[in-house]
């Protein structure tokens, strides 16, 4: 046999040069290196089991596989010339190791069914080191939400002042979004728990492997359904995508507020030092880096996400060489999800906040709600009292005069169930104490979702 490709008989001429390299996956696959070992284990056993293997050579070989990895780990290894991926290295190294017995690991198996079977393993830890992530992040905000149940600040909508809500309960949003990431996440893994070895290349391996042992060898629940769809489905990469891409938009939405709101405009916190970066040339900046990155990285994880959904949107079923450009994509997508996640519950830990500056910033006209609800407690339509506060807003901006500066009688002249008692829904906490409703801004409701919040991380 050629000491070139692993398929090198079949053919007369030498791979041209930049077709090597152009369709060589070893730079990026290397990182299925440890799935591909655990693999070929489990492998190896099944062939066993079916005769292929003596139980001395299994031993053999499983001995070799470990002392492969060893050596991978300790930089010991070189790939040999012609390799194409890792499945192809680790079953030369292997026929080094072991000659004969080596050269029989391939029997019933193809890199069809290795390959995705190597995939779903490794998303199987990213998927649980993605949800460790998020979840140190949802802690770094439920413990700073327990530190500002009683800090106020202006709740936006269309970046305008609508209500008062409490700095808490902002950052419970923060967790209930993430909090749906972490389920989606557990969610995926279980559609990703199915085990497509003895598919082989896409018509099912002619040796009768017992793809249950196998399976739960694996650690997987259950052997794929069908060998055509288990060696073309890359479903479970996309899931995995997009879930990264959900979470990364939700951390570049916060990263966003959090931009605006430590700027000299607002001043309602600051990123700590050590998420910071400054200016080359202006001495005097403190840019919020970390939170501007994790906004940059949403954009290419979102990227990530549409290059697998265009990559299958034109294969025809069963493996076309198009699916090894799923790697690195979800590679790239976890590792800066992972990364923004930790690096975003940093920040969290770490903020500084001015509650001063958030109360200062609050204006009356948050309150116009409540005026209105005030006259719809005396009995008027809602519609009706909306009116009459919305005459009464104008009225103060053109007198350029705040809700609250407004005097009695001007407020008795839109209606005369105005009473000087009016003036007491000028205060934060009194609008707040009228949300103690399930999910609202309410101190009791906070402390509520707080409590829910912390249940749920124990989960
Ligand atoms: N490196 C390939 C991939 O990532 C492995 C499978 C190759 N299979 C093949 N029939 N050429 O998809």
């Amino acid at each position: 046999m050629s000491a070139d490709k692993i398929w090198s008989n079949r053919f007369e001429r030498k791979t041209d040069a930049l077709m090597e390299q152009f369709s060589t996956s070893l730079p990026f696959d290397q990182k299925l290196f440890d799935a591909d070992i655990a693999v070929n284990k489990a492998w190896a056993q099944a062939l066993a089991a079916v005769g292929i293997y003596t139980a001395a050579e299994k031993d053999d070989i499983c001995a070799a596989l470990d002392s492969i990895q060893h050596d991978f780990h300790a930089n010991a290894l070189s790939f040999p010339a012609g390799v194409e991926d890792i499945h192809s290295a680790n079953e030369r190294w292997l026929i080094d190791r072991c000659g004969e017995a080596g050269a029989k690991i391939h029997t019933g198996r193809s890199r069809n069914d290795q390959v995705v079977t190597d995939l779903k393993l490794y998303l199987r830890d990213h998927n649980q080191a993605l949800q460790r992530a998020v979840h140190s992040l949802q802690s770094a905000l439920v413990e700073t939400a327990a530190n500002h149940i009683d800090t106020v600040m202006p709740g936006q909508t269309h970046m305008r002042q609508a209500q008062p809500i409490s700095f808490a309960h902002y950052l419970l949003a923060l967790f209930f979004q993430l909090e749906r990431d972490r389920q989606r996440l557990k969610d995926t893994q279980t559609r990703c728990n199915t085990m497509p070895l003895g598919s082989g290349a896409l018509a099912g391996a002619a040796f009768a492997v017992d793809r249950h042992a196998l399976a739960a060898a694996l650690g997987f629940a259950a052997p794929t359904e069908n060998s055509y769809d288990a060696t073309a489905d890359r479903d479970f990469v996309n899931e995995h995508l997009y879930c990264c891409s959900q979470i990364m938009v939700h951390l570049s939405r916060a990263a966003e507020d959090f931009i605006i709101w430590s700027s000299e405009g607002y001043r309602f916190m600051e990123v700590d030092e050590r998420y910071a970066t400054g200016s080359s040339m202006m001495p005097q900046k403190r840019n919020p880096d970390s939170l501007e990155l994790i906004r940059g990285k949403s954009a290419r994880v979102i990227g990530n996400q549409v290059i697998g959904l265009c990559l299958l949107k034109g294969a025809p079923t069963a493996y076309v060489r198009d699916l090894q450009e799923d790697k690195e994509p979800i590679f790239d997508s976890l590792q800066q999800t992972i990364d923004s996640a930790l690096i975003f519950a940093g920040v969290v830990h770490t903020l500084i906040v001015y509650p001063e500056n958030m109360r200062k910033a609050l204006d009356p006209a948050l309150y116009a709600t409540d005026v209105a609800d005030y006259l719809v407690r005396k009995g008027l339509p809602f519609r009706q009292a909306h009116g009459i506060v919305g005459s009464l807003v104008a009225l103060a901006e053109r007198q350029g005069q705040t809700l609250q500066s407004l005097s009695i009688d001007i407020y008795r002249k839109q209606s005369t169930l105005f009473e000087p008692d009016v003036y007491s829904l000028f205060d934060p906490q009194a609008s707040l104490r009228k949300r103690e409703i399930i999910g609202g801004t309410g101190k009791k409701s906070v402390e509520t979702q707080i409590n829910r919040a912390q249940e749920l991380l124990e989960l």
